[in-house]
């Protein structure tokens, strides 16, 4: 949590990688390319806000059709880069400001 809300960090495969970067912006309600949506050199580290962009609720990871979060409340999905994809959230989870204080380590805020 950070400043009471969740965050989720999530360490992706070189597969969800690769299907986030591949995905045409055209296709994306809310467009933004994989590559802005983490930090450069960290391409398997996404951190978003866990709170779903429609009413708030908290979506379940791995899950849904792109293999990144599914919101059970009224059905919205979420890509491996924390985009909406389906459903009524109007748009992507959105990123907290953080950086990398190691390889291992961020700060968030
Ligand atoms: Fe997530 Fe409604 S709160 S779909």
């Amino acid at each position: 949590f950070w400043r009471g809300k969740p965050i989720f960090v999530r360490h992706r495969t070189e597969k969800e990688i690769k299907e986030a970067q591949d995905v045409q912006l055209s296709d994306l309600r809310d467009p933004e390319a994989d590559s802005v949506r983490v930090k450069e050199g960290h391409a398997p580290w996404l951190i978003v806000y866990g709170n779903c962009t429609h009413l708030g609720c908290i979506p379940l990871g791995n899950q849904g059709a792109y293999g990144g979060w599914f919101c059970p409340c009224h059905g919205s999905v979420f890509d491996t880069s924390g985009r909406i994809r389906q459903g009524p959230a109007p748009t992507n989870l959105p990123i907290p400001p953080y950086a990398f204080v190691s390889d291992t380590k961020i700060k968030i805020g």
